[in-house]
């Protein structure tokens, strides 16, 4: 990163819209946007207190499971309801892209644990509304590929990404009709009620912005294949309780292949899926 993650510059762009229907003739605009500013905010798809009451089970959840590690973990074991650490830069997934997070998977196929499904669905719609396409229902996607949905927590005490581009997930959607990549992240929590420093970041014309200032829990956050962006430390004053887990946290439906174990990159290549 070329800028110090307390230099942010703010910059938040809020689109406000309400149903599915709005998004389509907003699309075009949102896309220009995000291509030009590396980002939108969209407030009114998703309701803030509905989402922030089924944090509670998330959180349960991810602090009573037991964690698989961040390497050494096959494709066919993160198709399920489970939990895996991604910490580190060197190994496996991790190559290239630092990050400490714990990733909550929770395919459509399993147990509607959180009652995020339904969100996971309102995701997909948006994303794929956005991309000027059909809704990418796994059923319409390739059979190799699914709807890659799960929770990332970034705990207090450091939770973090490093900062990269989306091109592998991009290329997950190769051989689609209007394959537009869009990246949705729908805000479980928020900075100063959840957390109290740090989120994402987006690097635009060498200034580092803060993606998420002023947002609220229920905000998405749309990116697209070119964005530069990550997740700055969280609650790096804290120190990391493995026995409490909390933090920043976030939903994601992200194309994936199933031969991916989340955010393969090239080593050396600041490349990755999400943040
Ligand atoms: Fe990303």
């Amino acid at each position: 990163m070329k800028k110090i993650i307390n230099d942010f510059t703010k910059m938040t762009s809020i689109v406000r819209s309400a149903t599915v229907n709005d998004l389509v003739a907003l699309a075009p605009s949102v896309r220009d946007k995000v291509a030009s500013e590396g980002f939108v905010l969209i407030r009114g798809m998703f309701d803030r207190l509905e989402i922030q009451q089924k944090l509670t089970s998330l959180y349960t959840y991810a602090n009573t499971a037991s964690h698989k590690p961040s390497a050494g973990v096959s494709p066919a074991e993160i198709r399920c309801n489970m939990t895996k650490w991604s910490i580190g830069g060197h190994s496996q997934s991790q190559a290239g892209l630092p990050r400490f997070m714990l990733t909550v998977y929770n395919p459509l196929w399993d147990e509607d644990t959180f009652k995020l499904h339904s969100d996971f669905s309102r995701l997909i719609e948006i994303r794929d509304t956005l991309a000027g396409r059909e809704t990418l229902i796994d059923d319409r996607l390739a059979p190799a590929r699914y709807n890659g949905c799960r929770v990332q927590i970034y705990p207090s005490g450091g939770g973090f990404m490093g900062a990269h581009v989306d091109s592998r997930a991009a290329s997950n959607l190769e051989g689609t009709a209007h394959c537009a990549y869009i990246q949705m992240v729908l805000l479980l929590t928020e900075r100063g009620k959840d957390y109290q420093s740090g989120g994402a970041f987006v690097i635009s014309d060498d200034k580092t912005i803060d993606s998420e200032a002023e947002s609220l829990a229920g905000d998405l956050l749309v990116y697209d294949g070119s964005t530069h962006h990550g997740v700055a430390d969280i609650d790096s004053n804290i120190a990391f309780d493995i026995s409490n887990l909390r933090g920043r946290a976030v939903a994601l439906v992200t194309v994936l292949t199933k031969d991916d174990i989340l955010h393969k990159v090239k080593p050396g290549k600041t490349t990755g899926t999400t943040a």
